[in-house]
């Protein structure tokens, strides 16, 4: 999938100090020439690294995880930590904005990309929920928001991915 940088991964840089997820939410140029003397990154890494996919794939193993730890509360450290990941990975995802699955120029162009943004930072918004219920044991809520993660993920799926 062909990605456009967008402006939000400057504004990450400023917004948090894991460098892990800076390096993953800001995509690099890739015509730099290397200095002299420096090695040069194999192409064909570069190439195939695919921010969104693996933020996508980040999301889906967690979402699994957390299933069965958001039912047990001596997990909930561990089902924290998941939310925590699925979080760095909704950052990623903000910051790769997909090719739309039709030709989009002007402001059609921007309201898909705003589009695809806002339904990612509810994700986001889910996910701080999550946090909230499992801090306080609440069961019930996190049933309800596993589910709206889940809507979430197949209107994602529907408007963004090409022929799914
Ligand atoms: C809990 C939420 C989500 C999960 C677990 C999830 C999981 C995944 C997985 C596993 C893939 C790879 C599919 C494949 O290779 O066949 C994928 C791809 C993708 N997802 Fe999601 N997704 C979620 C939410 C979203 C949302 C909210 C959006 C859009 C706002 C979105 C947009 C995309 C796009 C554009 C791709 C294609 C990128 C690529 O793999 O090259 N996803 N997602």
């Amino acid at each position: 999938m062909t990605l456009r940088p967008t402006r939000i991964a400057a504004t990450l840089a400023g917004l948090t100090g894991a460098a892990f997820l800076v390096a993953a939410a800001s995509p690099q140029p890739t015509t730099v020439a290397p200095q002299e003397g420096a090695e040069a990154a194999p192409a064909a890494a570069d190439e195939e690294a695919d921010p969104l996919h693996e933020s996508m794939e980040a999301m889906q193993r967690n979402l699994k995880a957390l299933r069965k730890l958001m039912r047990d509360p001596a997990k909930k450290d561990e089902a924290l930590a998941a939310v925590h990941e699925m979080e760095a990975a909704v950052l990623v995802g903000l910051a790769h904005v997909p090719e739309p699955i039709e030709k989009l120029e002007g402001s059609a162009l921007i309201a898909h990309d705003v589009a695809y943004k806002r339904l990612m930072a509810s994700v986001y918004t889910t996910l701080l929920d999550m946090e909230i219920a499992l801090d306080e044991g609440d069961a019930d809520a996190l049933k309800t928001l596993y589910r709206a993660l889940g809507g979430q993920k197949k209107e994602g799926h529907q408007t963004y991915i090409d022929g799914k």
